[in-house]
Formats: structure tokens, sequence, C-alpha cells
């Protein structure tokens, strides 16, 4: 595979992080591009050190912000930049409904301020984080790419209107190279334990959630809803390793290079649902702990399924995930473990 200098917006976050682990030790030179908003530079030393001195001298990391056009210019003149991986961006869907104009700022002006800055210095290859967020309530499961964009929520509208801006600047002229792709439910770390997930205050999602009760953080589990039309009545996801993930942005980038003009928006999941309480049972068999937790009322927003059709990525990308949620669990659980209180311990 030909090796390039990409530009890795958001790289210190969770997917971030771990997709720079895996993209320079395929060869390939990074300059991070991130404000640290909701990160920390230690994911990155880290990244360095699991993967050698040699590999590490082809990452650069920029303090920066995507909405700053001076940032991004910065980042552009750290190396000659052949692709961008646009992982920066906001992701709290409460956060969204009580700060909208923050999320259409970072996420869709930094989108559009970042795009403007790919014109100017000749760069038409991207990689942008979507979500199936972005499907809202699915009307069939599991969801196919061509199914409605109906989010219902401003962090899903904000994804929705980058995708819309991303095909309108494909359609604009000639050389344009994008792929969309829309994660579904990102877990687990990688399995050295040494970098993973670390969010701030109290998490929202499950897996973190759960790890942190496993880790003695936090007390109890609420269980949103033991009454779906499920088989166990607990709503059903479709997990995603992180490092199939970081894999799947690696085929991702593959196919771009090597490719002509082409505008690909793909889901990245298993093709597979578990249930709350299966997350429950396997993250208890993995860590050995109780995980003591309690079945409440629904929440708000949430769908009773979501899992992916991952075909049209096993096609055109020739990558599937590999990993299950026994080695999500159990890469998760080392990461929790070792640093309880994320890169802060
Ligand atoms: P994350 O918060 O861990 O990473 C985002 C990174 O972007 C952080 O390092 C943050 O500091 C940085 N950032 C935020 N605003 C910035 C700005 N204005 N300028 C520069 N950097 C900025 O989140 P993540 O889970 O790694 O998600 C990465 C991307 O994938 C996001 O766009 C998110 O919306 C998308 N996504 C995530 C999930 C998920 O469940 N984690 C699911 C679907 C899509
Ligand atoms: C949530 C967001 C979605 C976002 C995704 C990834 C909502 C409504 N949806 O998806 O937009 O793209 O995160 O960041 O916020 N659960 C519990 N107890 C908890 C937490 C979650 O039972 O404490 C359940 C949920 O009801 C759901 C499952 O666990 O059935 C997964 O929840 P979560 O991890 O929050 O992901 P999503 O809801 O799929």
């Amino acid at each position: 595979m030909s090796v390039a200098h990409l530009l890795i917006t958001g790289g210190a976050g969770f997917i971030g992080s771990h997709t720079c682990l895996v993209l320079l030790e395929a060869g390939h030179s990074l300059v991070v591009l991130d404000n640290f908003a909701n990160s920390s530079p230690e994911s990155l030393r880290r990244v360095a050190e699991l993967v050698g001195a040699n590999a590490a001298a082809r990452l650069q990391v920029v303090e920066g912000d995507i909405r700053c056009s001076t940032d991004l210019d910065r980042a552009f003149a750290a190396g000659s930049i052949e692709a961008v991986v646009h992982f920066a961006g906001l992701k709290a869907v409460g956060e969204s409904v009580a700060e909208p104009l923050r999320y259409w700022d970072v996420n869709v002006a930094g989108s559009r301020c970042l795009l403007a800055a790919m014109v100017a210095h000749h760069c038409r290859t991207l990689v942008f984080s979507s979500s199936a967020t972005l499907y809202g309530y699915p009307e069939q499961v599991p969801i196919q790419e061509t199914a409605p964009i109906q989010p219902i929520n401003p962090y899903g509208h904000t994804k929705a209107a980058v995708e819309r801006m991303l095909q309108d600047v494909a359609a604009s002229e000639a050389g344009w190279r994008i792929a969309s792709l829309r994660y579904f439910n990102p877990v687990g770390a990688h399995p050295s334990g040494h970098i993973g997930e670390d969010p701030s205050g109290i998490p929202n999602n499950l897996f973190p959630f759960i790890t942190q009760v496993a880790v003695g953080r936090r007390e109890r589990l609420q269980v949103f809803g033991g009454d779906w039309p499920t088989p166990d009545g607990s709503g059903v996801r479709d997990y995603i390793h992180v490092m199939d993930l970081a894999e799947g942005h690696l085929a991702a980038l593959q196919v771009l290079l090597n490719g002509g003009d082409q505008l690909l928006t793909l889901n990245l999941g298993s093709g597979r649902g578990h249930s709350v309480l299966e997350v429950i049972a396997a993250f208890q068999e993995a860590s050995g702990r109780a995980i003591p937790h309690d079945v409440v009322a629904r929440r708000a927003g949430d769908a009773a399924e979501t899992v992916a059709d991952p075909s049209l990525a096993a096609e055109l990308l020739g990558w599937r995930t590999t990993r299950g949620l026994a080695e999500m669990c159990r890469d998760g659980w080392a990461w929790q473990q070792a640093n309880p209180n994320g890169y802060a311990s």
C-alpha cells in the first residue's frame, strides 16, 4: 500500500487516537490538529509510545481549532497533506439540545472552514466522521445507507448538514474523493489498555458508564427501558470495537487514495445487535466484577433497535469487523482498570 501525508483533525480523541495508531503502523505520516476541547495530549503521547520511536517520528501535533484558518494553515504547512481524516467535533446529544449554536458552529462551520482550507491547499481527499444518529428512529433494521435521513436532535442535524455540504462540494468540481463513514456504537479500547475512551463528567453512553461502575467510580447503572419490543426488553445496538473502526478508516483511505473521484457513504458497524442486558452480562464475564443495575423508564429520544447493514462497506472497502462483544469488554476493561480516572490517572 502507498503511504501518504495525512491531516487528522480531532486525532487526540477516542476514535482519533486509535486511528492514529493504526495509520502510523501502516506507515503513514500524520499531522494531528486538535484543540483538546474534549481530550488530552496524553493520548497521543501514549500512541507514540505504543508505535515506537521510528513510527512516532512520523507524528506531529498542532494545537489549534478547525474554525481558525490560521490554525488550519499551520497544520497544512506542517506537512504536504494529501488527505484529511476529520474527527474533530462535538458529540454529546443532550448538550447539543441545550447548546445548538455551539454544535452548529464547531461541527458545521468548523467543517466548512476545513473544506475551505483543503481547497486553498489543493487537497481534495477526505474521510468524514458521520454517525448512525442521522437515521433517527429507523424504519427498518438492519439499516442500509439508503434509509431516510431523519435526525431527531441537533447533533444529528449537524452530521446530516455536513454530509449534505460534502455532496455539494463533490458535485461542484472534479477531483474530490470523499468518504462519509456512519459509525454505529464505537466501544472498547486498544488491547494494550494504554489508550481508550475518557469521557469528561458523567458518561452519557452505556459502555463507559458500565466500565466506571466496574471500577468503582459509579455505584449503579440504570437500564433505560425494559419494555422495548426486543427479545429481552432492553435496547439493542450495533457495538463496534474501536480497533475495527480504526481499521475501517485505513481501508477507506486506501480506497480513496488509490481511486478516482468518488463520494462514498458507508455504514461502519458489525451487523450484529446486542441488548443492554447482554452487554452487562458480557462485561461481568470479562471483568469478573458485578455491575449492579436497575431497569428504569425509557430514555427520551432512544430507538428500540439500531443495527447496521455493513455489506456496502464490505463490498467497497473489503473491510468488515473481526472483534466481538467479548473482546470489546475485555479491552475496555483493561483500559479502565489500568486508568481508573482516564488519562488523568
Ligand atoms: P472525541 O470527543 O473523543 O474526539 C473529538 C476530538 O475533536 C477531541 O480530541 C476534541 O478535543 C477535538 N475537537 C473538538 N472540537 C474541536 C475544534 N473546534 N478544533 C479542533 N479539535 C476539536 O470524540 P470521538 O468519540 O473520538 O468522535 C470522533 C468523531 O466521530 C466526532 O466527529 C463524532 O461526532 C463522531 N462519532 C462518534 C461516535 C461515538 O460514539 N464516539 C459515533 C458516531 C460518530
Ligand atoms: C447515543 C446517541 C447517539 C450517538 C451515540 C454515540 C442518544 C439518544 N443517542 O446513541 O445520537 O450517535 O450515542 O455517541 O443519546 N443505556 C442504558 N443506560 C445508560 C446509557 C445507555 O440503558 O446509562 C442504553 C440506551 O438506552 C441504549 C444503549 O444503552 O439502548 C446504548 O446507549 P448509548 O451508548 O447512549 O448509545 P445510543 O443511544 O445508541
